[in-house]
This record gives C-alpha cells, sequence and structure tokens, in this order.
C-alpha cells in the first residue's frame, strides 16, 4: 500500500522516488475527456473574477507559492501575493478589492493557515485550498478544492507534496490563461510529462547525490543556497530541507543579495549550493559563483543542460525553463537526505519538527 516503506529505509527515500509517478497521475487526473488540462469550471470563474490573488502557506508549502505566483502572473496574467500565514494573520495588507485567497497546504491542517481562512470567510471573500488531503480542515472551510494526487507524505520533510503543489498551480496558471485567450507557447500538458521523465533521471542519479552531500556537507557547520530568480526560491526550499533534516545551519539568498551582507559569512570551505537553471540569470549566478570563490567557498553549481559550464558539479537534463523547479528540487531533496543520513540524523522525524503543526 502507499504507506508502507517497502523495501526502503525511509518514508522520504520513497516519497522522493515517488515524484514521476504523482507528476503522470496529476497530469492524468486534470485531463478532460478530450484530454485537455481542466479544472473546475467554477474555480476558473473565481480566478478570472479576482483582481488580486493572495496566497497564503506555511514552511515548504510556501516555498511552492512564490513559484506558483510566476505562473499566474506570467501566464495568466493576475497580480499574485504570496504570503507567510502567521504574519498575514496579524499583519494583513491593504487588500485589492476583489480578492481570492488560495492557502497552500500538504496536510490541510496547518493552524496559521486555518486562522487566516477564517478571518477572510468573515470578511466574505472565496477561498480555495490546495492540499493532499481530501476532507482537510482547510478544505471544508474553503469555497474550493483542488487535490495534489500525491499519495500520503509521511516523511516531515515535505518532497512529493512540494512538486505536486508546483504541478498543480502550473495547470491552475496554465488553464486560467486558455480561458482568457492568453495562448501558452508551449503545450503544459507535453511539459509535465517531460519533467517526468526527468524526474526518473534525476531519482535514478542516487550516488552522484550521496557523493556530493558526503564531499560537502559531512563537517559543515553551515551551507548557503544562492541561485536568481525561481532558482532562488528552490534554493529557499534546498536551504529548509537540509535544516529540518540535518541541522545544518542553512540558508537561501538571492544572488544579487550577497554584496548586500551575506558574503561576510563566507569562510575557507562554506559550502555553496548555486543553482544556475534559468538563462536571462545566468551571468549574474556565475559572477556570484566567482564572487564567492573568490573568497574561499566551495562551490557545488547546478545547471541546467545549455547553461552548464566547465566545473558544474551536476547537470539537469533540458526541460521548460519555467518548470525548472519541478526537477531542480530533486537533487536538493537527495543531497539533503543522504547528509542527514550520514550525520546519523533520524531522517524522517527529525527532532523538534512535526508534520503537521495544529497551534499558532
Ligand atoms: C510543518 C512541516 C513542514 C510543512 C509545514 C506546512 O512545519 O514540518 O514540512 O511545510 O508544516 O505544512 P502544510 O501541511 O500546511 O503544507
Amino acid at each position: 500500500s502507499d504507506i508502507e516503506k517497502g523495501t526502503y529505509p525511509h518514508y522520504m527515500l520513497k516519497e522522493i522516488d515517488e515524484q514521476p509517478l504523482v507528476m503522470r497521475r496529476i497530469i492524468e487526473k486534470y485531463r478532460n475527456e478530450n484530454g485537455e488540462l481542466s479544472i473546475d469550471s467554477h474555480i476558473i470563474e473565481s480566478v478570472n473574477d479576482a483582481d488580486r490573488i493572495y496566497i497564503i502557506a506555511a514552511g515548504t508549502s510556501y516555498h511552492a507559492g512564490l513559484v506558483g505566483k510566476q505562473f499566474m502572473e506570467n501566464w495568466a496574467k493576475i497580480p499574485v501575493e504570496v504570503h507567510i500565514a502567521s504574519e498575514f494573520s496579524y499583519n494583513m495588507p491593504l487588500l485589492s478589492e476583489k480578492p481570492l485567497f488560495v492557502f497552500i497546504s500538504q496536510s490541510g491542517e496547518t493552524a496559521d493557515s486555518r486562522a487566516v481562512l477564517v478571518q477572510v470567510k468573515q470578511k466574505g471573500y472565496k477561498a480555495l485550498t490546495i492540499t493532499n488531503v481530501p476532507g482537510s480542515t482547510l478544505s471544508r472551510e474553503a469555497d474550493y478544492t483542488l487535490l495534489l494526487h500525491a499519495g500520503p507524505e509521511i516523511a516531515v520533510a515535505s518532497t512529493k507534496a512540494y512538486t505536486a503543489q508546483l504541478a498543480v498551480l502550473a495547470i491552475l496558471a496554465a488553464v486560467t490563461a486558455q480561458g482568457k485567450d492568453l495562448s501558452l507557447q508551449f503545450d503544459l500538458t507535453k511539459e509535465l510529462g517531460i519533467v517526468a521523465n526527468t524526474m526518473e533521471v534525476l531519482c535514478g542519479q542516487k550516488e552522484e547525490m550521496e557523493k556530493i552531500a558526503r564531499e560537502y556537507l559531512i563537517t559543515t557547520r553551515n551551507c548557503f543556497f544562492i541561485g536568481r530568480s525561481v532558482d532562488y526560491y528552490v534554493g529557499l526550499e534546498g536551504a529548509l530541507k537540509l535544516k529540518e533534516i540535518s541541522y545544518i545551519q542553512a540558508e537561501g539568498f538571492a544572488g544579487g543579495e550577497l554584496k548586500h551582507g551575506t558574503i561576510a559569512l563566507i569562510e575557507d570551505g562554506t559550502p555553496i549550493i548555486a543553482l544556475a537553471t534559468q538563462e536571462h540569470v545566468n551571468l549574474g549566478i556565475r559572477g556570484n559563483v566567482k564572487e564567492v570563490v573568490a573568497r574561499g567557498a566551495n562551490p557545488c553549481i547546478i545547471s541546467m543542460k545549455g547553461l552548464e559550464e566547465e566545473g558544474d558539479r551536476f547537470i539537469i537534463p533540458a526541460l521548460h525553463e519555467a518548470l525548472s523547479p519541478l526537477a531542480s528540487v530533486i537533487p536538493l531533496q537527495l543531497i539533503s537526505y543522504y547528509a542527514a543520513l550520514h550525520r546519523g540524523c533520524d531522517v524522517d522525524k527529525p527532532r523538534n519538527l512535526a508534520k503537521s503543526v495544529t497551534v499558532e
């Protein structure tokens, strides 16, 4: 069954490996009888009625929201704000006239998000919940639900739910765009199929990921992730994975911000994991790598095929640039897994953390 580890030593590893399957399942679940991507028309109407979308989430789901904002704004041309649930509930921004609230939550039970949902429902606003758990609190209390279809996620560190969230957000953005006659220059079904295949290739490269973890992360106190544009958001997620399960002090930084403070932290041997999957910022991130290397950093560059340079540590097969987070997060998940494993940490049940946090 879905909730048995089978031959896997940890749920986390099993759930990382399930990502290609989940991707293919999502494509099937969000297809209509004509084979086109499709979403309940009431949801699309609500999205189109809104003059602004407010994404509310916590943890990994918040990081998915940051990427989702790009899909929504670039493809469907709807302004999106992404907020940390706990902050939003006591520091609510001035809202637009016709807001739509989108709650992203693997469990559908996160109390911080629920507190916001209760507030916005009191104000009479519409809410959509994107969750892995049918019938969860956030699903029941919102007007609409989109399911992740990722199957039960047991490991505390979220993996397959994150990529499922990205896929569902991409489908929501693409279907909204189509409804508005904003034709996309690509076929999302096909591109998500390529993503699934790429995920499979990446999941087959565990030995390489284990080597990287051993080489960079066995004794280090800290590790920084750098990236620009969506690579920055994936870096935030990579850093969260690493800190959650290996207890290494890990932070994600926007490449352009390094010079404004962070670069002071670089010492001899500091591991820096740099993502280079975006052509329009490739020059910038390459410049950042040179800057940190000049200060003694030990760089691990993960790039996308076509943008690779000599010395890059790992190259992700080419896929649609906007969808790169669905693939580039996988090496980061695996590197975190092996770092935690070889540092003797309890991968599936890290200290001080709970899978779903039902208190504010
Ligand atoms: C907890 C978990 C995180 C998760 C966050 C949000 O803190 O440890 O892994 O990202 O909650 O959970 P949700 O179920 O709302 O996505």
